[in-house]
């Protein structure tokens, strides 16, 4: 009798359990029809902007990402959202996305006290996942280590400033004229909305895309550092191995077709000059032109320095020590090396699962083996023609000169 009742009210909450899985699920997939907030006369401290670079694994964000990190006006972060997957690792993707949004709606405003619920009390900011990767974490006033206006060296930085407070680096988060973080975790747009409507943010999203055939070579080629991650895109579903990673390349697809959705049927005016997506091909064929835009786009002024930095990492090969340990000396060569070590058979299947992704995103499928490696042939359609045709007229993806620029409304 205890049993029947011990199994009874297992039986329940696992029901229960799914009911919530399911409504979760559903809502996952349902279009938001929140309505959007009025403007507010609050503005952002001292004309402060705030970047979400929203990529994928292996997606080439390295390169983008230390682009900000070394640019002297900003703090920047890679993935801090990651602790949050760390620590609710026994949930799904979906379930954890809102804890997401909220970690990263707090970082952005410089508000480190979010990070109490994944961290120790009283930690310092050398607990932040890859924080010595951050040069403002290896800077005044948390660390001499790294004068204003310098590179960052991350193995000196890793022994030589892990003393520095979450509290002091908050205070010099608040320092700096922009605030930009890295994620893999974000999905969709819809969740973000309360971050473009609070008007004590000025938000810019740059989402960074790639060859969906060039990031399954690259996760195929790291092996077991993605199992966590896919467990949590793929909601712990049973599926092992190569199954697991087509799904989850599937799933990277449809973000990438659901956001470019939000963006094209019926766009909120709150995101208008607020999101410039970025293929890594295009930063890898003309790095400088590229980082100027996104610079643009993010309010940052180009520096000699890292003028100079970006010209020489992909100029020059071979000798000179890449102060960022960002090799995109072969980039090229590595972007195209799919075409070369990938079966056609894995290839056509990842075309297949990503189709949409594809035809949207400017990348053209390869219908043969032959063609697979007939190099000459190119795959990525010209990025112009590519914007001009999902350019719709409620949606400019610049601000235009006649708008006021960046504001609501
Ligand atoms: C950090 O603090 C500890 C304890 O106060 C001290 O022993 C250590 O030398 C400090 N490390 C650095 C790099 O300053
Ligand atoms: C903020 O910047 C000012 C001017 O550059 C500097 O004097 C001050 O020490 C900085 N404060 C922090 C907390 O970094
Ligand atoms: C960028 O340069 C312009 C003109 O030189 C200057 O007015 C502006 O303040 C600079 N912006 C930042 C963020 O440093």
């Amino acid at each position: 009798m205890r049993r029947l009742r011990v199994s009874l009210s297992v039986l329940v909450t696992v029901l229960l359990l799914e009911l919530v899985t399911i409504a979760t699920l559903s809502r996952w997939y349902a279009p938001s029809t929140s309505p959007p907030s009025a403007g507010s006369c609050s503005t952002p401290p001292q004309g402060k902007i705030h970047v979400l670079l929203l990529s994928s694994w292996r997606s080439g964000s390295s390169f983008l990402g230390q682009v900000f990190n070394q640019h002297p006006s900003v703090f920047y972060l890679m993935e801090p959202a990651w602790h949050v997957w760390k620590t609710l690792h026994m949930s799904g993707a979906q379930e954890v996305r809102m804890a997401v949004r909220d970690l990263l709606h707090q970082v952005l405003k410089c508000d480190l006290s979010v990070m109490d619920s994944y961290l120790p009390r009283q930690s310092k900011a050398s607990k932040l996942f890859m924080w010595s990767h951050s040069r403002a974490l290896c800077s005044p006033p948390l660390c001499s280590l790294t004068p204003p206006g310098a590179f960052s060296n991350q193995p000196q930085c890793e022994k030589r400033c892990v003393n520095g407070s979450l509290a002091l680096a908050a205070d010099a988060c608040r320092n700096y004229s922009h605030v930009v973080l890295k994620t893999v975790r974000i999905f969709e747009l819809e969740s973000l909305y309360p971050l473009l409507r609070d008007p004590t943010l000025d938000l810019r999203i740059i989402h960074l895309v790639r060859d969906p055939r060039a990031v399954w070579r690259s996760r195929r080629s790291l092996g077991y550092d993605l199992v966590r991650d896919n467990g949590l895109v793929l909601q712990h579903s049973q599926v092992k191995g190569l199954e697991a990673d087509y799904r989850v390349m599937e799933a990277i697809c449809q973000s990438h077709v659901r956001i470019y959705q939000t963006l094209l049927l019926d766009p909120p005016d709150f995101l208008r000059g607020r999101y410039k997506m970025v293929r890594y091909e295009d930063v890898v064929d003309d790095p400088l032109g590229q980082v100027n835009a996104v610079y643009k786009f993010t309010g940052l002024n180009m520096t000699h320095q890292l003028h100079r930095w970006i010209y020489h990492t992909t100029h020059l090969s071979g000798s000179a020590k890449d102060p960022f340990e960002t090799s995109s000396r072969n980039a090229k060569a590595v972007s195209r090396a799919w075409r070369t070590k990938l079966a056609h058979q894995q290839v056509r299947q990842v075309q297949q699962l990503c189709k949409g992704a594809m035809s949207l995103l400017g990348y053209r499928a390869v219908d043969s083996d032959k063609e697979q490696r007939q190099l000459d042939r190119d795959v990525l359609l010209p990025r112009e023609l590519n914007q001009l045709s999902l350019e719709s007229p409620r949606f400019s993806w610049l601000p235009s000169k006649t708008d006021k620029p960046f504001s609501e409304g």
